[in-house]
C-alpha cells in the first residue's frame, strides 16, 4: 500500500493577518502601559511573533527561549528540553509567552512553572494556534488565534522535521492513499 503525503491550506497569508491584527489589538489594550517581555518559544513562534511585535505600538522587550518537546518525526516525546536559556531578568516583569501552537500543553505547562519560579509580576500566554483535542494538562490561553482540528500543521513557523517553516500559510499534512 502506498501513500503520499497531501498539503491543504487551512487558514491563508490574509486570515492569518487578520487574526495578528486582532491579537495585537487585545495584547496593546492590556500592556501598553506595562513594559511587557515578550517570551517568544523558539523556534515555532518566530514568524508569528516578528509580525505581531510590529503591530505594537508601545515599549516593550523580546527575548526568546528555547524548548523542545519533538524529536523527530510527529509524534511528542513527552519530555521538554531547554535548548536556548531565557536571557532577561524576570523577577517583577509582566511576561507574555509567545507560542506557535498549543497542542498537548506539556511545553507551556513546563513554560510557565519555569517562569513562575523566577517571580515575574504576572505571565500571560498568547498563541497562533490551539489544538485542544489533544491536551493533556490545563492551558489557560489569554490571546488566540486560531482553534485547529488534530491535524498535524506546517507553515508560519510550523515545521515537519525542520521543513516548510517558509510557508506564507497555515497548512495540513494529510497522509493521502
Ligand atoms: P505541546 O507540548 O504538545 O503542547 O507541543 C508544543 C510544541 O510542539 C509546539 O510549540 C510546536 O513547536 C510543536 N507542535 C505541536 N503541534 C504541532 C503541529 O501540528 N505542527 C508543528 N509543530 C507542532
Amino acid at each position: 500500500m502506498s501513500s503520499k503525503v497531501e498539503r491543504h491550506v487551512l487558514f491563508n497569508r490574509h486570515e492569518i493577518e487578520a487574526a495578528v491584527r486582532r491579537l495585537a489589538a487585545e495584547i496593546t489594550e492590556d500592556f501598553r502601559h506595562k513594559n511587557p517581555l515578550l517570551l517568544g518559544v523558539l523556534r515555532g513562534s518566530f514568524v508569528f511573533l516578528a509580525d505581531l511585535i510590529r503591530l505594537l505600538d508601545f515599549p516593550l522587550e523580546v527575548d526568546f527561549i528555547g524548548l523542545s518537546s519533538y524529536g523527530s518525526g510527529t509524534q511528542t516525546s513527552g519530555k521538554i528540553k531547554v535548548t536556548k536559556k531565557l536571557e532577561t531578568p524576570v523577577p517583577g516583569r509582566h511576561v507574555l509567552i509567545v507560542e506557535d501552537i498549543v497542542d498537548t500543553g506539556l511545553t507551556t505547562a513546563f513554560l510557565q512553572k519555569y517562569l513562575i519560579r523566577r517571580k515575574p509580576a504576572s505571565v500571560k500566554l498568547c498563541a497562533l494556534a490551539d489544538k485542544p483535542s489533544r491536551r493533556q494538562v490545563p492551558v489557560n490561553i489569554d490571546y488566540l488565534g486560531f482553534t485547529v482540528p488534530d491535524r498535524f500543521l506546517i507553515g508560519y513557523g510550523l515545521d515537519a522535521n525542520q521543513k516548510f517553516r517558509n510557508l506564507p500559510d497555515i497548512c495540513s499534512l494529510e497522509a493521502e492513499e
